[in-house]
């Protein structure tokens, strides 16, 4: 094969790699101590939003179902966020003067979207997956926080390593054992998911565990029946803390 670099070039393509993966490497540290300063975090801190779209109003006290806003939270990676479509599909009608829908109305006249500021975010060299998460039966507010309570979304937990790690090192602490229905018929994992917030909509009342969860709680004491619960669901726990499930 004929060379296409001379040794010397070879030399300095090397040092000036190795030069550029340092001050990679010093930025993310950098990046990193930055990432964990408290000013950062952000926990419970609503973010100003263009309409103050509140989630205690929307998916509690009218009880919207998450997927009807965040319609690809258990098919894909990304939850999504509505489209100004999906808003005015009750506010074309319902509240169409308010003026604190002017920016919905202005986006719908337009074709230019709401820009939604982000509230939660991991780095890019992060992969995170909504739909697999939600499959096992993961709740929103494992994740989110008290989403019920939320007039202003605020982040409800770090989304640190540690704290992702929290979890993946023993899912059983937050993950509840498969409900059945009336008929005695499991429920699938996701669906114990959203039936929490409809329990949430409707007042019935939660057993001790759900409101647990639905506080952003683990469970009191994992038992055999949440140990059963990792197994119906057939989670490889064993695989969950390797580097290359969340650095690809
Ligand atoms: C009527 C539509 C609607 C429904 C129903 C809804 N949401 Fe939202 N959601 C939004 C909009 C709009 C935003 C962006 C503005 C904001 O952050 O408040 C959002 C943002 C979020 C965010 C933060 C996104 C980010 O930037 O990190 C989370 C988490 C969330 N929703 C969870 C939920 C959960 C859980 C449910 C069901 C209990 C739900 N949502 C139901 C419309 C909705
Ligand atoms: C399924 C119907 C429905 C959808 C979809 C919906 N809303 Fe609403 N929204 C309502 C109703 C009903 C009210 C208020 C009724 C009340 O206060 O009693 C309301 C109230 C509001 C208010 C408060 C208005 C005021 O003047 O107090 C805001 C802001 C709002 N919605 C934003 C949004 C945004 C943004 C979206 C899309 C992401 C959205 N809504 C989607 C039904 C809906
Ligand atoms: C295992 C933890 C976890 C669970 C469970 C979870 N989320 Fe998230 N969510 C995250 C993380 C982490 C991000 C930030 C993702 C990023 O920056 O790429 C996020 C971001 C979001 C966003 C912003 C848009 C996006 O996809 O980045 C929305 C909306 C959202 N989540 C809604 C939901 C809803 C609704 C549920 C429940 C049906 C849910 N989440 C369950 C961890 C979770
Ligand atoms: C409350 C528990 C919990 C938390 C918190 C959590 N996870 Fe997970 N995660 C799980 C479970 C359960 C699975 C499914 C494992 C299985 O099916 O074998 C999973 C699987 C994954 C997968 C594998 C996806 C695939 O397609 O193979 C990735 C990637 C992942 N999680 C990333 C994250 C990241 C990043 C965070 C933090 C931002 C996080 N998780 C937080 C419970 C959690
Ligand atoms: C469950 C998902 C998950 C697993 C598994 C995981 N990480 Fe991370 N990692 C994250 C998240 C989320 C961040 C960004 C948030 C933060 O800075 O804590 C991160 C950040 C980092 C950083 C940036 C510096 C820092 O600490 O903030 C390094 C380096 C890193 N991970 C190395 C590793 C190594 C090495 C492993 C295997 C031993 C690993 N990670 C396993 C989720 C994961």
């Amino acid at each position: 094969m004929a060379q296409i670099f001379k040794p010397a070039a070879n030399t300095a393509a090397t040092i000036s790699l190795f030069g550029a993966a340092g001050g990679v490497f010093i930025a993310f540290l950098a990046g990193s101590q930055l990432t964990r300063s408290s000013f950062n975090t952000k926990v419970d801190n609503p973010i100003n939003q263009p309409v103050p779209f509140s989630h205690q109003h929307h998916a509690i006290e009218l009880g919207i179902d998450c997927r009807f806003c965040h319609s690809s939270v258990e098919t894909s990676a990304k939850a999504s966020v509505p489209s100004t479509d999906v808003c005015m599909t009750c506010h074309s009608t319902v509240w169409k003067n308010s003026p604190m829908l002017a920016p919905v109305r202005a986006s719908e006249e337009t074709g230019v979207p709401i820009h939604w500021n982000k509230v939660n975010d991991v780095p890019d060299f992060v992969y995170f997956d909504h739909s697999i998460h939600i499959n096992k039966g993961v709740s929103c507010n494992t994740c989110h926080g008290k989403i019920q309570e939320m007039h202003m979304t605020a982040k409800g937990k770090t989304l640190h390593m540690t704290w992702c790690l929290d979890c993946h090192n023993d899912p059983e602490k937050y993950i509840l054992p498969i409900p059945e229905d009336e008929m005695g018929n499991a429920l699938e994992p996701r669906e114990q998911v959203f039936e929490l917030y409809r329990k949430l909509a409707a007042g019935d009342e939660l057993t001790s565990e759900e409101h647990r969860i639905a506080e952003g709680l683990p469970n009191k004491a994992p038992d055999d029946e949440h140990h059963q619960a990792i197994k119906k669901r057939d989670i490889k726990v064993t695989q969950l803390e390797d580097c290359y499930i969340c650095h690809r």
